[in-house]
């Protein structure tokens, strides 16, 4: 990944110039929506979003569309409202203002049979997991197929059993413990058991990756770009993961400020200037998502003490992969730039 330079006289990031060139207006303006590219068809269609609680607007004026079959990646500052946006696409909240269209339905206007039908048609991963913590694991990945779809128990054990193992968990030997039972990592994957075991068209993730080791977030993405590919799933997930988003993602959508201030493809999102963007890539603790919360000034940040080096057997990896997870906040590595 390109990045770009720190100011050599405080090793900010981004440099001074670049951000005096950002006043406020220009750092909050939205995106345009691009127009439909050939080929793609609109499946989530999102205009004028606004939702406050009490004084505090969180969504100030979203706009986007999301293309059928597409992996649409939202990435933002913590408490920047990705949660309360995907609560909105999935019809849990009304907004405050402005229009929220899925599969051609206006959510606004969809009483609750057509409500229902969609719900039946999507896969929810919650940030929490959102296991019901008095029923079995099998109850509550198979829960959907049990009440809904009312299938035949043996039915509905096999393919919670497949779904785990899908998500590398040991099906037989949790089928039956409770979520109170497992690790936080394991409710993790429970849950995306949960999100794919009705064949879902279209999937919500809230950070799936979140607190799972190395090789099962690896596995999860996995699993995502497999459905992707196999099955024609539509996918909006959040994360903090980069290394995830730029593996799973066709389009990324940056939130700041209740409003989406870059979508592009990953090209173009790397391409983009931003200093948002430039510091939600590089992590750094210095830039607009954290102003006013750091007393830092212009010292110049520690050092870090290394720099994960990545082994040869990661070069089919994508370009972020060679982007350290570790020491992102500090000087610039001497190798990899341009
Ligand atoms: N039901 C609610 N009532 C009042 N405030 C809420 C409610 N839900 C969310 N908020 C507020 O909205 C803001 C955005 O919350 P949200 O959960 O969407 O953030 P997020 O981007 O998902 O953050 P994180 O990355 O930490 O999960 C927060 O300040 C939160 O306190
Ligand atoms: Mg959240």
């Amino acid at each position: 990944m390109r990045r770009l330079p720190t100011d050599p006289g405080t090793d900010r990031y981004p440099p001074r110039a670049a951000i005096e060139e950002w006043p406020s207006e220009r750092l909050e303006a939205a995106a345009p929506v691009d127009p439909v590219p050939e080929g793609k068809e609109v499946f989530a269609a999102v205009r004028s979003l606004k939702k406050s609680f009490g004084p505090r607007r969180i969504l100030r004026g979203i706009n986007f569309d999301i293309y059928r079959g597409e992996t649409f990646v939202i990435l933002g500052g913590s408490g920047s409202g990705k949660t309360t946006l995907l609560k909105h696409l999935m019809g849990m909240l009304k907004p405050d203002y402005g229009t929220i269209t899925i599969g051609g339905q206006d959510l606004a206007k969809a009483n609750e049979s057509e409500m229902g039908a969609y719900r039946r048609t999507m896969g929810v991963l919650f940030q929490n997991a959102a296991l019901l913590n008095s029923l079995s694991v099998l109850e509550n990945v198979g829960l959907p197929l049990i009440e809904v779809d009312q299938r035949p128990l043996d039915e509905v054990q096999a393919r919670v059993i497949a779904a785990l193992k899908r998500v590398f968990l040991p099906a037989e030997e949790i089928l039956h413990l409770k979520p109170a039972d497992l690790s936080g990592g394991m409710r993790k994957r429970v849950g995306i058991a949960r999100a794919i075991i009705q064949d879902p068209q279209l999937i919500f993730y809230d950070e799936p990756t979140t607190g799972l080791d190395p090789v099962t977030v690896n596995g999860v993405n996995e699993l995502t770009l497999d459905l992707q590919q196999s099955l024609g799933v539509t996918s909006v997930v959040i994360t903090h993961d980069l290394d995830a988003a730029y593996m799973i993602a066709d389009r990324i959508a940056v939130l700041y400020k209740g409003r989406f201030i870059a979508i592009g493809n990953q090209d173009a999102i790397e391409a983009d200037p931003h200093p948002v963007l430039r510091q939600l890539l590089s992590g750094s603790t210095i830039g607009p998502l954290t102003e006013g919360y750091t007393d830092t000034g212009d010292r110049p940040r520690p050092a870090p003490k290394g720099i994960r080096r990545r082994s040869s057997t990661d070069g089919d990896k994508t370009p972020s992969a060679s982007f350290p997870a570790s020491g992102l906040t500090g000087p610039e590595p001497t190798h990899g730039q341009s």
